[in-house]
């Protein structure tokens, strides 16, 4: 049994919070501090119970210890034996909180280390990073204590049981907890010491907690800063003081100020605390915004009464005002746009162990496409991240780890979780509060709304009145125009339709709805997904009191585990754990690797802060920033007509923020001649996340492509046989390989027993679409007159909304490359090819960008697309003959895609399957939200193909 703390098994227990544990502050483990990260020794154990005192004290050498790196989930270690588990909402046990699993896994963790370098006095204390779920602390055999919420740090003051020399520490992680039933986020269940262990000296008279208010008056536009620093003395003299010293980023002193320590009020009824308060009255500073991160630093010191410097710690300051004003956020009095998505910590190896350098690599992948928001779903994270989006520039809504998904209703409303619920909030704000990045509180995720709620926002509406506060299940479960007020100043819903959307902004615009609008979540990024995205966008822009919001989400949680033979990335399931939910977990912008996922252009595209519309014989140019001009931004038109191109440079001069510029066209666009103008606005320096010259917006003003006809058709010769490299076909096609959005392939009982997700892959399966001849199922006729092919497709009502219409070719797998004129240079669809420009463009034969196989390469609005072989040189050429057509080359059958589960196991066809479509349906939001738009669903009725089909063989050309 555990010493001290075996009998009370603290774990099972949801009142326990903590034992021993010093409260948060804002003054965590610092660079010159002693790390404990590294190779630590480590055994695991059934269960808790199990664990015996030896464990934790003497020995750690023999053959049942094993290594394991921390910070790390031991989950994903080599030989621990105990592996992740993935659900979404469901528990991975059985039981009403606070229940546990038979099956408890958990791990002794041991090392050494030498006492730290240390006065007579002074205090050592101990901070453990992140531990999941709970932990409990040893040092030389002797408890110190133990701490909840993984997703904070504990921080233990181990000075009286620290000896000279070499000392021992045991830290008990145990997997599941009474406290797990608040941590049931949609992710992988896994375990270990995740963040760093360090050990931090202070003098015996210190600063144990500094904070600042740091505020911006935009009408005035000075800035001032508020400093109270609480100290803990050794012994109540007066005469003690504190320094606050400001200076800015070049380190010139901006402010200098002093104020004495009173100890003069410890008195009954007088006491209130030992604290220096310092005011700064106006200050000429720049302002703080994720558009102009401009950091200042404050240095704190405490003064002995003879004067001498006994402690000092350094933060960052940045001067801004966030409030909510009416139906809008404002930033430093102004609106600001929400680019968000919803970040969880996740590396494919090291799970939740993020280094400081995967956060950066994170926020500059999302700065490159424009990203400019964060909700750190659901969970505090490192807090080197937000320091990092406090230097780079990036706001953030700093969630705290409350999710009680499975037992939604209740837990929030059982007085045995109130602490969890008030600390777990508390703590974050006790740790996060000067952090300029943070500009809301979120009480948690998923949680229902219950008195805990309320007891958690009373602290924080008292403790930090300058943000304001987040929580999506107030206003879903009270409405959104007046519910959740206590628990939420701003309506933060997930996964509304458009139409949703643009009726809260007409209850604004009507002066029904009151508080300003941000998706917590919208547009699901499962799989080839984000269908509509400019949609949402559209309506956001046009209606007031809406503001943007959060994609969910950023990354795919696809893991590696060193055991597994080989190196794919699991999804649930893959552990042979149950219950699962499959994919689901695959949801992100970006892989588990960080690879963009062809969503992320048109989040890009979308997420723009400088739009460029053409009006007549006018450019309208609209800067979207709320605080800069476009000074930083060169602008550059480019006119293609037929085979001429033109180009220049726009001058607009300045655009103010939030205003637009008109000036004129610099040139014809000629609408019969396929007329494509382009301005794109580029880079002019170096900046931190991308080389001068990067793309940071486009637009176009596009003649009407069916209008077009094509001059660049030079010689060619009629398909006549299979050397020409048409290998069979062309054959009708209704079947894409089901988008998550269409349905979960892996889950599809699951999905229909209980409706998830999209239900239609189950009536396309009912109708036999993907198994049946399509000439059976729809009217079609072909006509081939010389080099000329027309499909004529008549779909009956009730086959509404069929995955696509169209026909396929197989091709001579010679053929690698690819040109053609539409939309690119990435693959595209009808309700997500707004991102993606129109002009001609190559490449060569796509590769599938999904974890989890399924329809891929689309390219929309083509006029022409071509299949090049570059050994011999010889051509395919499709060209559209009335309306445009979508057509998409990739080296696997819709066969292929679909039965394959995951992209490890994908073999690549033999020969290239090229498809025309004469309509493809779009993509939505339906894994997780509304369905495809019926505007983007195929209509019953005639469809119809039209092309000229041409080879040109090399030899042909000489
Ligand atoms: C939301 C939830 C997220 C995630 C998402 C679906 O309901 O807040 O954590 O589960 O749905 O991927
Ligand atoms: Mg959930």
């Amino acid at each position: 049994m555990l010493p001290v703390v075996g009998a009370f098994r603290p774990w099972a227990d949801a009142t326990q919070t903590a034992i021993g544990r010093l409260p948060m502050t804002t003054r965590g483990l610092d660079p010159t501090d002693t790390r404990l990260d590294g190779a630590w020794r480590f055994r695991l154990f059934e269960r808790p119970d199990e664990i015996s005192d030896d464990a934790v004290v003497g020995s750690a050498a023999g053959d049942e210890w094993m290594t394991v790196e921390v910070p790390g989930n031991w989950s994903l270690q080599e030989g621990v034996g105990d592996t992740p588990h993935y659900t979404n909402v469901e528990m991975p046990f059985e039981g009403p909180p606070p229940t546990l699993p038979e099956r408890n896994a958990t791990g002794v963790y041991r090392r050494a280390f030498s006492a730290p370098r240390r006065a007579p006095g002074d205090r050592v204390l101990l901070s453990v990073g992140g531990a999941d779920s709970v932990h409990i602390v040893y040092v030389n055999g002797e408890f110190i204590g133990y701490g909840t919420d993984a997703r904070l740090e504990s921080v233990y003051d181990v000075s009286h049981a620290i000896r000279d020399g070499e000392n021992d520490l045991a830290i008990v992680v145990v997997r599941f907890s009474a406290h797990s039933h608040v941590e049931d986020q949609d992710g992988w269940w896994m375990a270990g010491l995740h963040r760093p262990v360090g050990l931090m000296v202070r003098p015996p008279s210190s600063l144990t907690d500094v904070r600042l208010g740091a505020d911006w008056d935009p009408s005035a536009e000075r800035g001032s800063l508020s400093v109270r620093a609480e100290v803990s003395l050794e012994a109540l003299d007066e005469g003690w003081s504190v320094r606050a010293s400001l200076t800015d980023g070049a380190g010139v002193s901006v402010a200098d100020a002093m104020s004495s320590v009173d100890v003069g009020h410890t008195d009954t009824y007088r006491f209130t605390g030992f604290a220096a308060e310092i005011d700064s009255g106006d200050l000429g500073v720049e302002p703080w915004s994720a558009e102009s991160p401009v950091l200042y630093r404050c240095r704190i010191e405490l003064l002995n009464p003879e004067g001498v410097v006994v402690d000092s710690t350094s933060q960052r300051v940045g001067f801004r005002r966030v409030e909510v004003v009416g139906p809008d956020l404002l930033v430093n009095g102004r609106r600001v746009w929400i680019h968000g998505v919803n970040r969880h910590d996740h590396h494919p190896e090291r799970g939740a162990a993020v280094s400081v350098a995967d956060m950066r690599a994170d926020l500059m992948q999302m700065r490159r496409h424009n990203i400019t928001a964060v909700r750190t779903s659901h969970y505090p994270n490192r807090p080197e991240f937000l320091d990092l989006c406090d230097e780079l520039g990036f706001y953030v809504v700093d969630e705290a780890n409350i999710e009680s998904h499975a037992h939604n209703w209740h837990v929030c409303d059982m007085p045995e979780y109130r602490e969890a619920w008030v600390e777990r909030v508390a703590r974050m704000v006790q740790r996060d509060r000067n952090h300029p990045s943070v500009i809301m509180w979120s009480l948690g995720n998923e949680s229902g709304y219950g008195a805990n709620h309320d007891a958690a926002a009373g602290w924080v509406r008292r403790a930090d009145p300058s943000r304001p506060l987040h929580y999506e299940d107030a206003i879903r479960t009270q409405g959104w125009i007046d519910g959740g007020r206590h628990a939420t100043h701003v309506v933060c819903p997930m996964y509304p339709t458009v139409p949703e959307v643009a009726d809260y902004g007409r209850a604004v615009a009507e002066g029904r709805a009151d508080r300003p609008f941000i998706m917590c979540e919208y547009s699901h990024a499962m799989g080839n997904a984000n269908g509509s995205l400019a949609d949402y966008w559209d309506v956001i822009h046009a209606w007031p009191g809406l503001q943007g919001g959060f994609i969910w989400e950023w990354k795919d949680h696809g893991v590696r585990h060193p055991e597994a033979g080989d190196d794919r990335l699991h999804y649930g399931g893959m552990f042979g754990e149950s219950p699962h939910d499959g994919n689901f977990i695959a949801d992100g912008l970006v892989s588990a690797d960080l690879e963009p996922h062809p969503g992320l252009a048109e989040v890009a595209w979308v997420y723009r802060d400088v739009a460029t519309r053409v009006e007549g014989d006018r450019v309208v140019v609209e800067n979207r920033r709320s605080f800069a001009g476009l000074g930083d931004l060169r602008a550059r038109w480019t006119m293609t007509a037929r085979d001429t191109v033109t180009s220049g440079d726009l001058d607009v001069g300045e655009v103010p923020p939030g205003q637009s510029r008109e000036v004129p066209l610099p040139v014809n666009v000629p609408v019969d001649r396929l007329g494509v103008f382009t301005v794109s606005w580029e880079t002019r320096e170096d900046s931190w996340f991308a080389p001068a010259g990067h793309v940071v917006a486009w637009d176009q003003h596009v003649a009407d492509l069916s209008l077009a006809d094509d001059p660049a058709t030079v010689g060619s010769a009629p398909v006549t046989s299979t050397a020409s490299g048409v290998v069979a076909g062309p054959d009708p096609q209704l079947w894409r390989a089901a988008v998550d959005n269409d349905g979960f392939k892996l889950m599809l009982e699951r999905a229909a027993r209980e409706s998830k997700g999209s239900q239609r892959l189950h009536r396309w399966l009912s109708q036999g679409i993907p198994t049946s001849e399509p000439s059976q199922l729809i009217g079609y006729q072909r006509e081939t007159v010389g080099d000329i092919e027309r499909h004529v497709f008549d779909v009956p009502a009730s086959l509404e909304g069929l995955p696509r219409v169209g026909v396929r070719y197989v091709i001579d797998p010679r053929f690698t490359r690819m040109r053609w004129f539409g939309r690119g240079p990435g693959e595209n669809y009808p309700d997500r090819n707004r991102g993606a420009m129109v002009g001609i463009w190559e490449s060569g034969i796509d590769q599938l960008p999904y974890l989890i196989p399924q329809e891929y390469g689309l390219r929309t609005d083509t006029r022409w697309a071509e299949l090049h072989d570059p050994d011999t040189g010889d051509r395919i050429r499709v060209e559209a003959l009335d309306q445009p057509f979508s057509f998409s080359a990739i080296r696997h059958t819709a066969e292929d895609l679909y039965d394959a589960t995951h992209a490890a196991d994908l073999r690549e066809n033999p020969c290239l399957i090229l498809s025309l479509d004469a309509a493809h349906r779009g993509l939505g939001n339906g894994a997780c939200g509304p369905d495809v738009d019926a505007r983007y669903e195929i209509q019953p009725g005639r469809h119809t193909l039209v092309y000229r089909v041409t080879t040109r063989r090399a030899a042909d050309r000489r």
